[in-house]
């Protein structure tokens, strides 16, 4: 069932929905997330179940800021910093969780989680809420990302209870999950906000990952955001029957014979190519078409993630 996010009663279906152990898909800033209680046992496991996610790879909890983070986890001064500066917005924190509060089926038993604050409606649903909400992207574990309320009932249909539409995600590439550590700040998983950003937010300086970061964040290492095609990156010519997945319009050699040509921004710009990244995927796979040719996208700024996200989509699959 999908409701527009200006009915009248979209926000009270969703909040009722949440309240019951119910599961809803939830418009963000960034990608469409599957919602559920945070603090109940039964909304995670529905989550897991739903996303056929393995167990092991845990769930970002979002609140509805820094005063919500603080009943459930520990912010030092440089995470609380980075938070007042981007929430609501693409910033997911790793911190040490309070007892009692964040179920720890979301965390895979770790006593560490991963926050973040969304903006648009999602912050609307927590705020009436008053209780964290666990939400991984409401799409099957592996496949591409969710960025419009279509891509998620196509996925998931009647494995979520309830879909509410906020229309195209605005940034269309999942948040930062960055960690705060003795020296440093440490990139998991790169996303909307970039590396050089969070640094200069955070007033330290960016360090590596420590060792056993990305066991942590076991979300990052997999083949993900997979669309059915198999993919080509840094492609300089298109083969027949490929559909070409262009940007900025760059001339590639073979063009004429492309089975169909997405260009992400005609006009070069990242963030609009970030928007239209995961739709674009979905589209290509539309057509049939057995390869994605991609063209080379600058490795700056959200180009970042978007490339993170396209070498995940063409690595090798199970
Ligand atoms: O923008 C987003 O972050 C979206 C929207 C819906 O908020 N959510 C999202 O969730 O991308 P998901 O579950 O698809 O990705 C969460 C990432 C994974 O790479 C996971 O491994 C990592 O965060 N993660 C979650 N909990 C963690 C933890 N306790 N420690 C380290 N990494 C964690
Ligand atoms: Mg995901």
């Amino acid at each position: 069932m999908i409701l527009p996010s200006t009915a009248p009663d979209a926000l009270t279906r969703a909040v009722d929905t949440l309240s019951a152990g119910g599961l809803v898909a939830l418009p963000t800033e960034t990608v469409y997330g599957l919602a559920g209680l945070s603090t109940s046992a039964g909304s995670i496991a529905k989550i897991y179940e739903a996303k056929r996610r393995p167990h092991t790879n845990p769930l970002i909890s979002h609140v509805s800021g820094i005063e919500m983070a603080e009943r459930f986890v520990i912010m030092d001064p440089v995470s609380r910093r980075l938070a007042q500066a981007m929430w609501p917005g693409p910033l997911t924190l790793i911190l040490p969780l309070r007892p009692g509060g964040i179920d720890r089926s979301s965390t895979n038993g770790q006593e560490l989680a991963a926050i973040r604050a969304p903006a648009g409606f999602a912050h609307q649903v927590i705020t009436r809420l008053d209780a964290p909400l666990a939400a991984p992207s409401a799409n099957t574990s592996g496949k591409i990302s969710p960025t419009t309320a279509q891509h998620v009932a196509e996925d998931l249909g009647a494995r979520v209870d309830l879909i509410i539409d906020g229309g195209p995600a605005s940034l269309g590439v999942e948040s930062t999950v960055v960690r705060v550590l003795p020296d440093g700040v440490a990139i998991l998983r790169p996303g909307a906000l970039s590396a050089d950003m969070v640094a200069e937010l955070a007033g330290v300086p960016l360090i590596g990952a420590g060792a056993g970061d990305n066991e942590l964040s076991p979300g990052t290492l997999q083949s993900h955001y997979a669309p059915d095609a198999a993919m080509r990156l840094n492609a300089d010519h298109v083969q027949p029957g490929e559909v070409l997945l262009n940007f900025g319009a760059r001339q590639i050699a073979g063009t004429r014979q492309a089975a169909a040509v997405l260009d992400l921004s005609p006009k070069g710009d990242l963030s609009e190519a970030a928007r239209n990244l995961f739709t674009y995927l979905h589209r290509a796979d539309e057509t049939g078409a057995a390869m994605i040719a991609v063209a080379p996208i600058p490795q700056s700024g959200i180009g970042v993630a978007i490339n993170d996200r396209l070498q995940r989509a063409a690595a090798p699959r199970d």
